[in-house]
């Protein structure tokens, strides 16, 4: 049998708990993740979905493994990179996690100040322990200064390609059923997409990040 690639891909928003009923969060659908995962699949690659809470249902095929905080997303993603030759991050990871998640409900009050401190970054892990042959492909979610942030965050996250889109602009991005992005290299090019459906616009960012891989 011929050996199938492995394609790692991240979905979803992480939740960061703040006591047993609330977390904090944000806007991802997960749609352009899931879809990505089903075009992957239709190309006839091994896909592993690491997904946060999302409503969608995993595609058939996929080995699917749903996880809740971005500190169990980077303990699954680490893992299942190892075997991976295409890790495409496209979970909105929660940058900020409570520093004491509260045991019991907290009552409500006044005011309250939470104290929060970053989440372990996936992306730039694994930028640091990439072997050569590995792709890591990211997704540069910005509401200003879109090409600008996308091409700091390639290089500093030692990725390949990062895929920018716009978010917080309406019908597209976060929870819509379309996007358009740019997609940046790390030899300098960049390539602009336009506004379509995300199953779409996932096979041509597929098209354009898998290029230099031949498959099996
Ligand atoms: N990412 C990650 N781990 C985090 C935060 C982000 O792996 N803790 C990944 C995302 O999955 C995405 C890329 O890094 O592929 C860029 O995410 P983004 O939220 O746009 O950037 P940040 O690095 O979080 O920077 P900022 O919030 O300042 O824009």
């Amino acid at each position: 049998m011929r050996p199938q690639n492995h394609i790692l891909i991240t979905a979803g928003p992480t939740r960061e708990p703040i006591d047993p009923v609330r977390f904090i969060s944000n806007r991802s659908s997960g749609k352009m993740g899931y879809a990505l995962a089903a075009a992957a699949i239709s190309r006839g690659y091994r896909v592993t979905l690491i997904s946060g809470p999302t409503s969608l249902t995993p595609p058939q095929g996929v080995h699917f493994q749903r996880v809740e905080t971005a500190r169990e997303m980077y303990r699954a993603v680490l893992q299942a990179a190892t075997g991976a030759k295409i890790v495409i991050m496209a979970a909105a990871v929660a940058d900020y996690e409570p520093v004491r998640a509260r045991t019991q409900k907290l009552k409500k009050r006044g005011t309250l100040t939470l104290r929060l401190r970053k989440t372990p970054d996936i992306l730039a892990a694994l930028g640091k322990r990439k072997s050569k042959a590995q792709l890591l492909v990211g997704f540069a979610a910005q509401t200003h200064g879109l090409i600008a942030h996308a091409r700091q965050k390639l290089v500093s996250k030692n990725s390949d390609f990062m895929v920018a889109n716009w978010v917080g602009r309406k019908n597209q991005g976060f929870e819509s059923d379309d996007n358009q992005v740019t997609i940046l290299d790390s030899r300098g090019n960049q390539i602009s997409i336009p506004r379509m459906k995300k199953r779409l616009l996932a096979e041509k960012i597929l098209d354009v990040v898998l290029g230099p891989f031949p498959k099996g």
